[in-house]
């Protein structure tokens, strides 16, 4: 069953969570907001919700700089909780915060990332790897998208998420956070917890764009949208 000897851990958990990764990138939600389908009001509430996400991500990165497993991915020109403010404020005005209430899925999530930040660095790892090295690929993408259909400044405000304007070169970056993968200083067993955490990592995340889609539902995505969603 195990055909993970000597293979290395990032080609391990990219492929581990491709199938997942497809689901999530052809959910109605996204579907939807990378055809143009949906209103920027759709797009505020998922940025609104990533910053939820990125809030627990980021609020475990003190506690965990000089851990052995969970610090070396730690670098700051990858945090996004400032981004993400600078976002909101623009495309909600100065009072964001007032408003600003994680749906279900998100305080699911952001919970579940808290939970392994503060007890399990391998945990932690699999959340990192799942968002920051998305962003950095897929994200360009949408940040392409948002730009057109809602006419953001080109790189500007309300798609400074997506830009690392810190990382000169993302493909050079991606190899050095692979390698950092490949050099995980864990066993086998923990290397496969780490990949099952990945898988958890994107089905928290497709439950999100699950619930976005329930209420932004375009008649295509409604197919995705799941149960009912209470609020
Ligand atoms: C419509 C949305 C998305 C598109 C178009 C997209 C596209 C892509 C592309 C093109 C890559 C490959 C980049 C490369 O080989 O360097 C990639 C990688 C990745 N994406 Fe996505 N993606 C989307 C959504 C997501 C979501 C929702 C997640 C998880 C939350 C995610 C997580 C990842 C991860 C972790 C990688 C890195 C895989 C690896 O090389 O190890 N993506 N994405």
């Amino acid at each position: 069953m195990d055909a993970s000897h000597g293979t290395p851990f990032s080609t391990l958990i990219r492929t581990a969570s491709q199938e997942q990764h497809t689901e999530a990138e052809n959910s109605g939600f996204m579907s939807d907001m990378l055809g143009g389908r949906l209103g920027v009001a759709a797009y505020a509430l998922y940025t609104e919700q990533l910053w939820f996400v990125y809030g627990a991500l980021e609020d475990a990165v003190d506690r965990l700089s000089e851990d052995p497993v969970a610090g070396p991915f730690l670098r700051p020109e990858l945090l996004r909780v400032p981004e993400l403010e600078r976002d909101l404020t623009h495309l909600r005005g100065p009072g964001w915060r007032d408003g600003a209430v994680p749906l279900p899925a998100t305080a699911a999530y952001a919970a579940r990332v808290t939970e392994v930040g503060r007890s399990w660095p391998g945990g932690y790892v699999a959340h990192h790897y799942t968002r920051y090295l998305g962003d950095l690929s897929g994200g360009q993408i949408i940040r392409g998208t948002a730009e057109k259909t809602w006419g953001f400044e080109r790189k500007g405000d309300g798609v400074r998420f997506y830009v690392f304007e810190e990382i000169a070169n993302p493909a050079a970056f991606k190899r050095e956070y692979r390698a950092l993968l490949d050099a995980l200083p864990a066993d086998d067993l923990e290397k496969q917890r780490v990949v099952d955490e990945c898988r958890r990592a994107f089905a928290l995340n497709t439950a999100l764009f699950r619930e976005l889609g329930a209420r932004f539902a375009t008649g295509r995505s409604a197919t995705g949208a799941g149960g009912p969603l209470s609020a």
